[in-house]
């Protein structure tokens, strides 16, 4: 074979931002990373610079950078049989499928295995509509879902703004979270208030309410006890359908299997990715329990993908799996995560920009402020502010990559991460926060 000469980080990033569109931005300005490789928690741009990944990328790399079990797992299924159509049956399918049936909360066994986490939304969406015969979906405000139609349009953030048309049959309640100024309702308040809606909109007319059980990219918002059971026995009652999102939260993040073991739900649907194969492949996956897919006994399921149960997927899967199993990985979120609660609680008593730390396993996320007492946020919703950038900037200059969005900074490392390494990154997270302090009006 011919030996391609490697290319500089410069001609990475030139060509990159020249012939290819980034996600969620105006291209112009843009200065991606050019990233070589990682271990652990800790991934190297092209021109040699190291970072500790304090947010597992987009919160999918679950079993940190480079395990060796899942990149085997996939060198072999790549050699034995690198793609096979939907319609067959092989063994990485047939195993993922049991184990995942293991795995999942409640009676739920039977899987749609999709190419990421909007697609799984999209086909649990549709077999909601299908199963029950109802059109509306129900989805919260504060909430993410995907980037595709249907996903879009059930995304309650101001990420469906520009993508909105007419028809989609979504409405939209307000969540037990009002933001940092507002605070949280309890269970019944917010329960009330998702009841009403339901009443308001027709009980008849709604297919499914879809909710990530711990919201994310909005906030690491951990409902209220109560909350979920709560949810449960109201669409038990109008017969709607309890999808959960846990495609962030699945796979170890919040120190149980899924999240909804935190509380003993079990929905009607649940929809997963990134964590899955800790995003070594791209594969989502929607779990139904069997009074669902009974009605595909004897209906057809009016769906497919070319890609449906990839075998490559299947086997990272079942290679991800493996290493969160051997390592104890969701044991180590939980130990872990007593440990990052620990750093929020120091960096609120030390710094008086932390308005509100929020964490569950390693799923973590601290809320800057402008005032303690006003609990004016430093970047508006759905904006930035000139301190927000100049801490994700401090951040990324000191060697700490994370995620920064509108007043938050995410705290959500791989599941692998130790003791001393997250003391790594905090004393960074530490340091950086004193800008933010300086823009304190109290
Ligand atoms: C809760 C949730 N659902 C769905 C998605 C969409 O997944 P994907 O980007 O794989 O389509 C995301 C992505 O961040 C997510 O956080």
């Amino acid at each position: 074979m011919e030996t391609v000469k490697s290319l500089s980080a410069a001609e990475v990033i030139e060509l990159c931002l020249r012939h290819t569109l980034y996600d969620w931005s105006a291209q112009q300005g843009l200065n991606p990373l050019a990233v070589a490789g990682g271990k652990g928690v800790y991934f190297n741009t092209v021109d040699g610079r190291r970072f500790i990944d304090f947010n597992s990328q987009l919160m999918c790399v679950n079993a940190g950078h480079g395990d060796r079990r899942i990149i085997e797992a996939i060198k072999q299924q790549a050699e034995q049989m690198a793609y096979i159509g939907p319609f067959m049956a092989h063994e990485p399918r047939a195993r993922l499928g049991r184990k995942l049936s293991e795995l999942l909360p409640g009676d739920i066994d039977k899987f749609f295995f999709t190419l990421g986490g909007a697609d799984a939304n999209e086909n649990a969406i549709k077999i909601a509509r299908t199963v029950t015969g109802r059109s509306k979906i129900l989805a919260r405000y504060r909430s993410y879902h995907g980037s595709t139609g249907n996903t879009i349009q059930a995304t309650g953030d101001p990420r469906r703004w520009a993508n909105e048309v007419g028809g989609g049959h979504v409405v939209h309640v307000l969540d037990p979270y009002h933001g940092i100024e507002c605070g949280w309702e309890d269970a019944t308040q917010s329960l009330a208030t998702l009841e009403e809606t339901i009443q308001l909109e027709g009980p008849n007319t709604i297919a499914a309410f879809i909710l990530e059980p711990i919201s994310g990219t909005n906030g690491i918002l951990i409902p209220p006890d109560g909350y979920l059971p709560g949810v449960r026995e109201i669409c038990d009652r109008y017969g709607i359908l309890m999808i959960c999102d846990e495609v962030m939260t699945g796979f170890g993040r919040t120190g149980e299997w899924f999240a909804v073991d935190h509380w003993g739900v079990v929905p009607d649907l649940i929809t997963m990715a990134k964590g899955l194969t800790s995003s070594y492949a791209p594969l989502g996956a929607v779990g139904m329990r069997p009074k669902v897919a009974e009605y595909f006994e004897d209906h057809v399921f009016y769906g497919g993908l070319t890609y449906n149960s990839h075998p490559i997927g299947c086997a990272a899967a079942l290679g991800a799996i493996q290493a969160y199993e051997d390592d104890d990985m969701v044991g180590n979120a939980q130990r872990m995560g007593a440990v990052l609660a620990r750093h929020h609680r120091k960096l609120q008593e030390r710094h008086p920009c932390v308005g509100a730390t929020r964490s569950i396993g390693l799923f973590g996320a601290i809320e800057l402020v402008r005032d303690r007492r006003t609990m004016e946020p430093l970047a508006p919703f759905n904006g930035t502010s000139p301190e927000m950038k100049a801490i994700s900037q401090a951040l990324l200059d000191a060697g700490l990559f994370t995620f920064v969005r509108w007043n938050t900074v995410m705290t959500n490392p791989p599941l692998c991460i130790t003791e001393p390494e997250l003391d790594e990154g905090f004393e960074i997270l530490d340091s950086a926060l004193e800008i933010g302090d300086r823009a304190v009006k109290n």
